[in-house]
This record gives C-alpha cells, structure tokens and sequence, in this order.
C-alpha cells in the first residue's frame, strides 16, 4: 500500500507569495501529495504578506513560525529552530516529510533548507542556479546555501542551468522548468488591468514611471539614496513617477533627512507598498520600471515593459540579454540617457524567454512526482 507524500513548502517574504501559489495549485491536482504550506513569518504586514495570500487565493497556512523582523543571524536563526522542531515532530509522529519545498532567494529560504538537510529530509529548490556573483548581496549568500545543499534544483532560465552544471551539480538534479512567478502574472494580468489603480493615482497608460528600491546596496548608504532619489526627482518633471516605498526604504528616508527631494517634486508621488493587483495593474501599463527587485526585473521582461535595473548586476541575466532589461548601476547618466532613449520610444525591444509560459509550476510538480511518487 502507497500512502499520501507528504511536503513542506515554506514561503516567508513578500517574492515569495507569487511564487507558491501556483506550485499549492498544482500540487493540488494530484491526489498522492499532500502539502503543507508554513509561513515563516519573515514578513507580517498586512501590505508585505496577507495581502498577497487574499488576492492570489492562497489558503491558510498550516503552520505561522511568526519569526519576524531581526539581523540576519537572529531571522536565519529562528526559522531554523522552528523548522526543525516541526520535521522532528513530524518523524516523532509518524508522518515524515517527503521533501522540503524553498522558492527563490530571501532568508527563509536558506533556513529552511539548511534544518531541513541536516535532518536528512530532502530539500527541493525552485529558482535554483541564479548568481549574481555579489558576495555583498545576502540572497547571493542565500542562493549559493541553498543551492548547495539542496536535492533537485529547479531552474527559470539557462544560466541558472549552466551555473549549477559548472559547480558540480549532477545533471540528474537540475532541470529548467521556467519562471513559476510568471505563472501567476499570467493568470492575473487581466484581472490586474481591471483595477482603477491608475484612476486612483491619476495616472494615463504609458504616460507614468514606476519606481521601486529597497536592496540595502541602494537605501543603507546616505550617498547612494540621495544620488537615486535626486535623479528620480529630476526624471518625474517629465514623467510622473509612482514610488511605492518599501518600509526599510521609507525608514531610511527618514532616517538620513531625505523627505524632501522628492516631497518638492510634484511628479513623484510616493505611496504605500503595493498588493499584488495594484502593482500589476501598474507595471503593466507602465512606460518604464526603474528597480532594483529581482522580480520586477522578470515581470517586466514577461510584459514588454522596459525596465532600467538599479543594479550593477543581475543574477537574472536573461532579462538584459534577451528582455527589456538594461543594468544601471547607481548612475545618474545612464539612468537618464536610458530614459531618454524610453521617451523617444527609441529603447530596444525584447521577448519573453522560453518556458516563461504558464505553465512552470505544472513542471515543477510533475518533476517531484517524477522524483518522489
Ligand atoms: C527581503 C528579502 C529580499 C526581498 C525583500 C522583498 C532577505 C535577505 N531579503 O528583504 O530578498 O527582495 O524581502 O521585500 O531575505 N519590515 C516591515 N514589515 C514587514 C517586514 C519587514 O516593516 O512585514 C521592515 C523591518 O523593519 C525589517 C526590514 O523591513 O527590519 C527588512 O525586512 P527583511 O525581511 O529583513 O528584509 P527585506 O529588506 O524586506
């Protein structure tokens, strides 16, 4: 007799909401799994987390760790703890778990890989392979973690494939199943583009900006924030910005005394961080995304938006080479040459990667199934 697999997937940050729902859904559809979706609690805003689980139809998780904000030690630290005390509790019971599920890049995702491995419960990770090479970046340090240690790697675009290849990892283990979280922008665009979020902040397609910026290489340094906000308060006199603030970024604001370059520019409206429909809603009838998140980078590449990247690097490269990416580093003049080109509709064009399609969450369980049914 075969009884039910049983698997842990663990979402704790905001990326990671988009990222689960579609991987619950399909694992939903096959009758010999059984899922249990843990929250770690990394974040607990209604507007960072409950927001994201109501839109999308996410069901309650079956467990909330409540870790909370801290260092990265302390947050790494707790989600450990608690991860292992519940796959102890699990085995004490009689109810193992097949494998532990990780998406993406955030700290929840490295500690829980890390309990999981050293309880020798295998650890499956989606968004596998991708490299920045920026040591100074904590999802780097998150990413090759956990990639490290994990059982089956899932892959969203090719380099990830090839980095995992030139590390040592077994061909066996990786696989590129696509972009998951474009799952989930595919099946909420139309919904999105019927919001009245551009209503409500008198905004007219194609005619606005959308800013975004919260990588601590961006918002720790007085400097470098000033110099971001100054051209982004410069920009806004010709296109309207939309800045939803993340709350490290607004407490920096704050902090560094900088409320006023973009209070005195009328063109930059500052707002509260964004659900997911809002935000879609946005970026999908935008002119131009400036950001430094990684998943915008790939929302809009999948649109065919442009989008000028506050990075010196990307560990999604597929987004410049074949999307609408262009890696700016934190400099003024290519930032406005760069929207210059965007105004004048003379920036390049791009495609959507393979496997960018829909459906990666439907390879991303038919590989478990493979694996572990
Ligand atoms: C985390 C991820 C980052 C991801 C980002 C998306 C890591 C290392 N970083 O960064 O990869 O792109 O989420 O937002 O995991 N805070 C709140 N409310 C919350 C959560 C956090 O106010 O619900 C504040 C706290 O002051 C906290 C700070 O934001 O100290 C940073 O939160 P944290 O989860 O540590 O990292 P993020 O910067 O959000």
């Amino acid at each position: 007799m075969t009884s039910n697999k049983r698997f842990a997937l663990i979402a704790g940050a905001r990326p990671n909401f988009m990222k689960i729902a579609p991987i619950i859904k399909a694992m939903e559809r096959y009758r010999e799994i059984e899922v249990c979706l843990i929250h770690t609690g990394q974040h607990y805003d209604k507007n960072l987390s409950d927001v994201f689980f109501q839109e999308l139809g996410i069901r309650k998780p079956d467990i909330a760790l409540g870790v909370g904000s801290g260092s990265h030690a302390k947050q790494t630290a707790e989600v450990m703890v608690a991860i292992e005390s519940l796959l102890v509790e699990a085995q004490e019971q009689g109810k193992p778990f097949t494998a532990v599920i990780v998406v993406g890049d955030v700290n929840s995702t490295m500690a829980a890989a890390l309990a999981a491995t050293k309880l020798h419960v295998p650890v499956v990770h989606v968004e596998a392979g991708l490299r920045s090479r920026d040591r100074s970046m904590p999802e780097e340090i998150n990413r090759l973690v956990t990639d490290s240690i994990s059982d089956l790697l899932l892959c969203s675009e090719p380099a990830g494939v090839e980095n995992l290849l030139a590390e040592g990892h077994l061909q066996e283990n990786v696989h590129l199943v696509g972009n998951v979280m474009i799952d989930t922008l595919m099946s909420e665009v139309a919904r999105a583009k019927e919001q009245n979020t551009l209503m409500e902040f008198g905004l007219e397609p194609r005619k606005y900006g959308v800013v975004t910026l919260h990588r601590p290489g961006n918002v720790d340094q007085k400097e470098t924030l000033e110099a971001i906000l100054q051209v982004l308060s410069k920009v806004s006199v010709h296109l309207p910005i939309v800045f939803p603030v993340h709350p490290r970024t607004r407490s920096r604001i704050e902090q560094f005394g900088l409320q006023d370059i973009l209070g005195s520019s009328t063109g930059c409206r500052l707002v509260e961080p964004l659900g997911y429909l809002d935000c879609l809603c946005l970026t999908s009838q935008a002119k131009v995304v400036v950001t430094d998140s990684g998943g915008l980078q790939e929302e809009s590449t999948a649109l065919g938006v442009p989008c000028l990247t506050l990075r010196p690097n990307t560990e999604r490269p597929i987004t410049c080479s074949q999307g609408t990416g262009t890696l700016i580093g934190n400099s003024a003049e290519l930032l406005d040459l760069k929207l210059q080109e965007v105004l004048n509709d003379r920036y390049k064009i791009g495609s959507c990667p393979l496997l960018w399609d829909g459906q990666a969450a439907l390879r991303i369980v038919a590989v478990l199934a493979q694996r572990y049914l």
